[in-house]
C-alpha cells in the first residue's frame, strides 16, 4: 500500500474514532470484477451497534453489506489495493481526495469539508425517510433514468414510494416490531413491486434488519419481472410468487401489506394478516364495490343517499369503517388516514391495524358492527364472512 493510500485509510480510521466520518466513495474501478463500478460507504446504526454500510454498485446490480468499523476500514484498504483508483472521504473536518495512477503513483489532497455535521447513524429514528434515488431497482423499474434522476412522469409514484416507506417505518417504530432483528413481510397484490422493493431496501439495507419478503400477485409477467430485478439488485430474500391473495399460504408473518388490491381482495388480505398474527396489517383499499348495491338507507337518510355520489361515499366509509371495527374486535388498534395527498393518487386512504396484547375477541365491537349492518340493510361483508 503506498503512503498516500495508507494516509487516506488512516484518515478514515481516525474519522470513525472521533465521530467526524460522514461518508466515503471509491470509484474508477479497474480491477478484475468487470461489472463493479463504485463502492459507497456510510455509517448506520443497527441492533449490533454502529456499523459501516457498504454498497457495491455494479453496472446491473448493487450488493449491500454491513461491517463493523474495523473490518470496514480493512476492506477499504483492500479495495484500494485491488482495483479502485479513486477515493473521496468526507469528514466534518476535511474532505480527502485520493487518485491512484496507472503505475501505482498516487496523489492525496485534502480540503475544506463539504459537510458540517456527521451523518446521523440513528436512521431508524429519522422522521423523514428518503429513498436513495440512485438505487438500481428504481432504475430497473423505470422510476429513475440512467443518471438516477426521477423521470418527470414518475414524480407522483416517487412521492408515493417515499411517503409509504416513511409511514411504514414510523408504524413499525410504534409497534411490537420496533426493535426486531428479523422481519417477515408479505405484500399482497404487489403489482410492479415499487413499494415492495422500497420497503425491502429500507429495512434490509438501511436498517440492517434480516428481512424475508414475499410479493404475491396473480400476474405472472409482473412476478417474473420482480424476481429478475430482485436477483439483479442482489436482494436475496425478496421473492415474488404467482397466486391469489385468498389462496396464498402466509403462515406466520410480521407485516402484511396490501396496497390498492381491488374490492374484496383487501378483505382477503386483512383476513390473512389476522390469521398470520401479523404485528402490522397495512392496507390501502380501493374499488369498494361489495356494499354499495346492498345498502338500504335508513329512512332519515333516504333523500340524501338517493344521489349516487353520496351513496358512493357512504359505501366506501361503511366498508372501511367495518373493516376497522372488525380489526379492533380481533385485537388490533386501528388508524384510518390519507397517507399521501390526493394530488399524487386518488386511492390514498390507508387502514392500519397494529396488534395489541389483547388476545380475545372484544364483543363491544361486535355490537357496533351489528348495529351498523342492520341500520343500512347490509347482508354480507367479505371480511365478516371469512371470519365467520
Ligand atoms: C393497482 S395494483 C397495485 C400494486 C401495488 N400494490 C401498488 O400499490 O403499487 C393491484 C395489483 O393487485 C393484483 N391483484 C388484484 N387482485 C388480486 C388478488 N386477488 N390476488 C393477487 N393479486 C391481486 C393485480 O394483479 C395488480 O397487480
Amino acid at each position: 500500500m503506498s503512503e498516500n493510500v495508507s494516509s487516506f485509510v488512516a484518515a478514515l480510521e481516525k474519522s470513525l474514532a472521533d465521530g467526524t466520518f460522514v461518508k466515503l466513495t471509491l470509484g474508477n474501478y479497474k480491477g478484475p470484477e468487470t461489472h463493479l463500478q463504485k463502492l459507497l460507504v456510510r455509517p448506520i446504526s443497527t441492533k449490533k451497534g454502529n456499523r459501516l454500510y457498504f454498497l457495491y454498485r455494479g453496472a446491473t446490480r448493487d450488493t449491500a453489506k454491513n461491517f463493523d468499523p474495523q473490518t470496514g476500514v480493512a476492506l477499504v484498504g483492500d479495495a484500494l489495493d485491488n482495483g479502485f483508483r479513486s477515493g473521496h472521504l468526507f469528514t466534518t473536518t476535511n474532505d480527502f481526495q485520493l487518485e491512484i495512477g496507472k503505475k501505482g503513483r498516487s496523489r492525496l489532497n485534502s480540503g475544506r469539508p463539504t459537510f458540517k455535521a456527521a451523518a446521523t447513524q440513528s436512521h431508524d429514528r429519522e422522521k423523514k425517510v428518503q429513498i436513495a434515488s440512485d438505487s438500481f431497482y428504481l432504475r430497473a423499474l423505470g422510476i429513475t433514468d440512467d443518471n438516477g434522476r426521477v423521470r418527470d412522469r414518475e414524480q407522483h409514484k416517487w412521492k408515493q414510494i417515499n411517503k409509504f416507506v416513511e409511514v411504514l417505518a414510523s408504524l413499525v417504530d410504534r409497534s411490537e416490531l420496533k426493535d426486531r432483528a428479523q422481519l417477515k413481510i408479505v405484500d399482497m397484490g404487489s403489482g410492479k413491486g415499487y413499494l415492495t422493493f422500497a420497503a425491502y431496501d429500507y429495512f434490509a439495507n438501511r436498517r440492517g434488519v434480516k428481512v424475508s419478503m414475499t410479493g404475491v400477485d396473480t400476474k405472472s409477467d409482473l412476478v417474473e419481472m420482480g424476481n429478475g430485478v430482485a436477483d439483479a439488485a442482489g436482494f436475496d430474500n425478496l421473492n415474488f410468487v404467482v397466486g391469489s391473495i385468498a389462496d396464498h399460504d402466509v403462515g406466520e408473518a410480521d407485516i402484511l401489506i396490501a396496497l390498492h388490491a381491488c374490492n374484496t381482495a383487501t378483505d382477503d388480505a386483512i383476513y390473512k394478516g389476522i390469521r398470520a398474527k401479523a404485528g402490522l396489517i397495512v392496507v390501502a383499499p380501493c374499488c369498494h364495490q361489495e356494499i354499495r348495491p346492498q345498502i338500504k338507507p335508513p329512512e332519515m337518510l333516504r333523500d340524501i343517499l338517493k344521489h349516487g355520489v353520496m351513496l358512493e361515499r357512504v359505501a366506501e366509509t361503511l366498508t372501511d369503517g367495518l373493516r376497522s371495527l372488525i380489526l379492533e374486535r380481533e385485537g388490533y388498534s386501528t388508524k384510518l388516514f390519507e397517507f399521501v395527498s390526493t394530488e399524487h393518487t386518488p386511492k390514498n386512504n390507508m387502514l392500519v391495524g397494529t396488534r395489541t396484547s389483547r388476545r380475545i375477541v372484544d364483543d363491544r365491537f361486535t355490537k357496533q358492527i351489528h348495529d351498523i349492518i342492520k341500520a343500512y340493510g347490509i347482508r354480507s361483508q367479505h371480511l365478516m364472512t371469512l371470519l365467520g
